[in-house]
């Protein structure tokens, strides 16, 4: 069969996981996919750094916008962060011309997501973003897919990888958050501005995109209550230890009789459960639905090979799929079926 053409812009820590992936198990996605999936096209900011992967066989773009609206691609993945251009340039660049998207930009789709689904949709095209939320975690797939048909009324949990391997860090090894902080960079779990995880945004970016999955309404990302962790000391971790507590920074998203509350922030939460046994880089999402029941899914939440796996797997759908036969919604429902979003009183 032919090969799927992938264009990718961005080959940093989840980028350049990826790519090594995709070479090396070259044969095994073929086989598991029904064909074999190729890198034609990239894009970063430095032309020649060493990524670990030979791509000297793919085009390169200085301009990621230039490498979406003109390579030789049917996906593109985006993996260069940032809600603004030139990853909301490239994304709409491909999804006009009916390139399908892949993309773990949380930040993008949470500034710009229903804009970009219904894009999406009036070209017929696929916009992937299982990455974007809790990373190696299947989240978005089970709102979206699993449990289609089920009343969500609580979707709640640790979805960001820096604040809870700080948390865990700063309780287990006695160390500051500042050293904490600088090895989660170190390991490529924080956003290229650190301040989006330690203050919150990062978790409410998260989320904004399960809040409009779990209950249809449009990403309201601005109206989230939002508190981080910067101001938690080591006082405040034994503090809460000594009265049976552990803290971890907790987004929480629930349907109530007057619309829908959405908040972040660091939550005491009891020592004998299992968000509290959660470490380290570790996310948990517990969704709350009538069908079902509730679900807990942990697993990793960040670094290049969890979210790199997300990625591919989002690859994979797409190279699996055959034309006209994909039918979920980007956002779990049409873009224009979406409810305007109203705030909890
Ligand atoms: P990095 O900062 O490691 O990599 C960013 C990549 O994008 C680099 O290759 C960089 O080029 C390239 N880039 C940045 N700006 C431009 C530009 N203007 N033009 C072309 N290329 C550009 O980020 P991550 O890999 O950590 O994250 C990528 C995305 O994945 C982000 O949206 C992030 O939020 C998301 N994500 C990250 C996770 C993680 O654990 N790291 C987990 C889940 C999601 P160069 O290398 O030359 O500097
Ligand atoms: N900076 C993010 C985190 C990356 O630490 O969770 C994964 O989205």
């Amino acid at each position: 069969a032919d090969a799927l053409k992938i264009g990718m812009a961005g080959l940093g820590t989840v980028g350049a996981s990826l790519a090594k992936i995709l070479v090396e198990r070259r044969d095994m996605l073929a086989t598991t996919c029904g064909r074999p999936i190729e890198i034609t096209a990239v894009s970063a900011r430095t032309k020649g750094r060493d990524r670990g992967v030979d791509l000297s066989s793919a085009a390169w773009f200085d301009d990621p916008v230039a490498l979406a609206r003109e390579a030789d691609i049917e996906v593109f993945v985006e993996l260069m962060g940032g809600a603004g251009d030139p990853a909301h340039a490239a994304v709409r660049a491909a999804l006009a011309r009916g390139i399908h998207v892949v993309t773990a930009n949380k930040a993008l789709l949470a500034a710009h997501g229903v804009e970009l689904a219904a894009l999406a949709e009036e070209n017929g095209c696929l916009l992937n973003y299982e990455a974007a939320v809790a990373g190696g975690i299947p989240v978005i797939k089970a709102l979206r897919e699993s449990l289609t048909g089920n009343t969500i009324s609580r979707v709640y949990g640790i979805m960001n990888g820096t604040c809870n391997y700080i948390l865990t860090k700063m309780e287990k090894e006695g160390l500051t958050f500042e050293a904490c902080l600088k090895e989660a960079q170190r390991l490529g779990y924080a956003e290229a501005d650190p301040a989006f995880d330690i203050e919150g945004n990062d978790t409410a970016h998260k989320l904004s995109i399960l809040t409009t999955l779990a209950f249809g309404t449009k990403i309201a990302a601005d109206d989230i209550y939002l508190e981080g962790i910067a101001n938690i000391s080591i006082d405040d971790i034994r503090a809460a230890a000594d009265l049976g507590y552990r803290i971890k920074l907790l987004g929480v998203a629930q349907k109530t009789e007057t619309g829908v509350e959405q908040r972040v922030h660091p939550t005491m939460v009891p020592l004998d459960s299992v968000i509290a046994q959660v470490d380290g880089v570790t996310n948990a999402v517990a969704i709350e639905s009538d069908i079902l029941g509730e679900l807990l899914m942990v697993g990793p939440g960040a670094g290049g090979n969890a979210t790199a796996s997300a990625v591919l797997g989002d690859i994979a759908d797409i190279a699996k799929s055959r034309p006209g036969a994909q039918t979920v919604p980007v956002l779990g429902r049409p873009a224009a079926a979406l409810q305007p979003y109203r705030r909890a009183q």
